[in-house]
């Protein structure tokens, strides 16, 4: 691949940006056709058009509701045959004809199921993320749907929250260059493509900063840093031509999102031109009750509606109280015609009102050969190598025997990962598997589980396990969390390995034998221990329906390793929040901390080395964002500037040596990360601006460069006005988040 084409992620924006469904692009022709329909359309038939149902499995109950024009979408529902059914009494029985929108949560794979998000994050490859997007597509709109909630592209820094697991991590760029891959990968060159459907990214916003990591929490986002760090993506997401938003769950500075015209309508409509529509999050609308910021379900869709939710999902405020809203003149006519306009405007632009039948594809579809490939390399490319002790990876031809161990060997929905709907477990291929597969009887496998789940504290199998490790060359154990214990409403306080999963690696490491830990999990647990008890570790979070082969693979060397932490591992719990981007501290710490056990008996009342960590943890996490090993080594040399000196214009040209000094071939990441020192606010110590993938053969040398429109260090300043500001600034090109040599230059006016 040309360095040129994998250099830059933003280069990816840049055309998305450009893409036909640009909110400027407006089509006339569209646009009349809206106007004549909302020229005939009853209030109730535009209500109508706002109200999302569930699916139920009465279809005569359904239809009864569809005939009077009452719902506009339908979520839930995905039998080919029912879906046309249904849209055959919109399309024949209703008095106008309207289409219905079928909707779904395609979060990482409809039927092939991909590495969950936080997964394909790790791959810091947007291509390999925006084709599990388009397989979704496919795969999805074979059974009908036209529509996903996704890309979830909250920005999340606590791993006690479940939904990290659907999210792109911590980082700020990396969730915008994801975000928009998936978009494209889901909406395809044209909505109006049949295999193409609407994406909506979510949560809109600030979701992810759940005050300590509790799902459904409030947050305290101060306007500066919700536009620094978590609107960005969405920016680049509305910019990107997603065709729908939704509202997330959260209050923020005690407004619910949901009834926030703020982000809805000045943010999203106003300042990036957004013209599709905006859906709440289920029953999101009425919720606004027991946030208490309405009294009753009247002043709910008031408040939902004028703040820009176009399309209420399963909560039917809308329907039963806007009616009286429009008639007291508390809600204007306008304002449901607008919304109705913004839904209108995506079923015409996703075809519908052309072609709103599917056409039953499933069976040529599903699991598609070229699907499972795909997924297959996104799950290579997902895990994480964090520990690779005297090199007992990969394993080679003197590996005689494995004992294959753990609750995860063999675990195959646990692999799949959180908000899977559609996929199914028997198309699973799992470790224990694609090992056997790829041995055959080259090497003796001898598989005991140990534990039977993930939670399960009965220790009764781990003596046979500690047996089966004995009897082996090397111990490969299989250890994580099942899928359950990751995802929306799923939070954790305590990070650990759950069940007897620890005292399993210990009694494993105490055999002595070379121990490969496996952890195939929704998010970063607290596995320090582990990690220093175990000679490698690879990180799989959940990998999905070819997780198996892809890490069979990788633990014979077949692929390498090339993941890299999309978010920080903290040590331990209570070092969370912890990611890297934090902003400069007053009293920054100094890297020789005095621990805990430094201090003497009886030490008189000092402030130590008055710096910023905890006594009992540092300062450090366990491994941080951006972090990875391969097979190889990579050493990086000669960074070098276009320019010291530059204007607000001018495009910084870095460019830098990366050579493979091992004896693999292999592929790095290359991260390139900026400070600005001196700012009208405080400045986070480092911003990734960039990343590209480099494969090299063993002793092969490249010239990596990147280029960076010196606007693109721009942020919200003091006086709250998007700007570069001059100074000074360093720059870090670097295998992670925490390493690379420091290389100054300036911006001048
Ligand atoms: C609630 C979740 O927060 C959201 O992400 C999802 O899309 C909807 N439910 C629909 O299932």
């Amino acid at each position: 691949m040309k360095i040129a084409q994998i250099l830059s992620a933003s280069a990816l924006c840049l055309s998305l940006v450009a893409c036909s469904q640009a909110p400027e692009n407006k089509d006339a022709v569209i646009e009349n056709k809206i106007n004549a329909l909302l020229n005939q359309m009853t209030l109730e038939e535009k209500l109508g058009q706002m109200n999302q149902i569930s699916a139920s499995a009465n279809i005569e109950e359904m239809t009864v509701l569809i005939k009077k024009g009452e719902i506009g979408s339908i979520l839930n529902e995905v039998e080919p045959r029912r879906i046309n059914a249904l849209q055959r009494v919109a399309m024949e029985e209703s008095r106008l004809g309207i289409p219905l929108l079928f909707a779904r949560d395609v979060i990482h794979g409809f039927k092939t199921i991909f590495p969950i998000p936080l997964g394909q994050a790790a791959t810091f490859n947007p291509q390999v993320v925006k084709d599990g997007a388009r397989v979704a597509a496919i795969e999805a709109s074979a059974a009908g749907i036209r529509w996903t909630f996704a890309p979830m592209i909250d920005v999340s820094r606590d791993p006690r929250w479940g939904r990290i697991a659907e999210s792109c991590g911590e980082d700020t760029y990396l969730n915008t260059v994801m975000g928009v891959a998936m978009i494209e990968g889901f909406q395809g060159d044209s909505l109006n493509s049949p295999n193409s459907i609407a994406a909506c990214p979510k949560h809109f916003v600030g979701y992810g900063a759940a005050e300590g990591g509790v799902d459904y929490n409030s947050t305290y986002i101060p306007e500066r840093r919700l536009r620094n760090v978590y609107l960005p993506p969405f920016e680049a997401a509305a910019k990107a031509g997603a065709a729908t938003f939704m509202s997330s769950f959260n209050d923020n500075d005690g407004i619910p999102a949901t009834g926030n015209s703020f982000i809805l309508r000045d943010v999203l409509r106003g300042e990036w031109g957004f013209d599709g529509f905006v859906v709440s999050d289920w029953a999101s609308t009425g919720e606004m009750l027991a946030h208490g910021f309405a009294a009753d379900t009247k002043e709910v869709a008031m408040k939902a509606v004028n703040a820009g939710v176009d399309m209420e999902m399963v909560a039917y405020t809308y329907f039963k109280e806007l009616p009286g809203l429009v008639k007291e003149g508390k809600v204007k006519e306008e304002t449901i015609d607008e919304a109705v306009r913004d839904i209108l405007r995506i079923k015409f632009r996703l075809g519908l009102f052309d072609n709103p039948y599917v056409e039953d594809n499933t069976a040529k579809m599903f699991y598609a050969p070229s699907h499972l490939e795909a997924a297959k390399q996104a799950a290579v490319e997902s895990a994480i190598l964090l520990k690779n002790q005297g090199e007992v990876l990969p394993l080679d031809a003197s590996v005689k025997s494995v004992a294959v161990v753990g609750p995860m060997a063999d675990a195959p929905y646990e692999q799949l990962g959180t908000w899977v709907f559609d996929g199914e477990k028997s198309h699973t291929v799992t470790p224990l598997a694609a090992i056997r597969d790829l041995v055959g009887n080259k090497v003796q496998v001898i598989y005991e589980p140990g534990l039977a789940y993930s939670r399960d504290k009965n220790k009764a199998g781990i003596a046979k396990a500690v047996a089966a490790a004995s009897r082996a060359d090397v111990v490969l154990a299989f250890v994580g969390e099942e899928a359950i214990l990751s995802g929306e409403a799923h939070c954790l306080a305590d990070l650990n390995l759950q069940g007897a999963q620890c005292e399993l690696i210990a009694a494993l490491a105490k055999t002595g034998k070379p121990l490969v830990t496996v952890v195939m999990a929704g998010r970063p647990l607290t596995i320090a221990n582990e990690a220093e008890l175990s000679d490698a570790v690879l990180y799989s979070f959940h990998p999905g329906t070819m997780g198996g082969p892809a890490l069979a693979d990788l633990l014979w060397g077949k692929a390498v390793p090339s993941g890299k932490t999309p978010v920080t591992f903290p040590k331990m719990v209570g070092q969370i929040p912890i990611y890297y981007a934090h902003n400069s501290t007053g009293r920054p710490a100094k890297h020789n901390e005095v621990l805990l056990n430094d201090i003497p008996l009886e030490a008189g009342q000092t402030s130590l080395g008055c710096t910023s960590y905890y006594l009992d943890a540092g300062f450090y996490p366990l491994y941080p964002f951006g972090y990875g090993l391969s097979y190889t080594t990579f050493k990086y040399s000669n960074v070098e500037l276009s320019a010291k000196e530059l204007k607000v214009g001018d495009v910084l040209t870095v460019t830098c040596d990366l050579e493979n000094t091992g004896k693999r071939p292999g592929t790095e990441v290359v991260q390139l990360y900026v400070q600005d020192k001196v700012g009208s606010v405080t400045r986070p110590v480092k911003e990734l601006k960039r990343f590209a993938r480099i494969s090299l053969k063993p002793g092969e040398k490249k010239k990596v460069s990147f280029d960076l429109p010196i606007s693109d260090l721009a942020f919200w300043n003091i006086d709250m006005k998007k700007v570069v500001e001059p100074g000074d600034f360093s720059l870090w090109v670097a295998p992670d988040s925490q390493s690379g040599e420091e290389t100054p230059f300036k911006v001048v006016r």
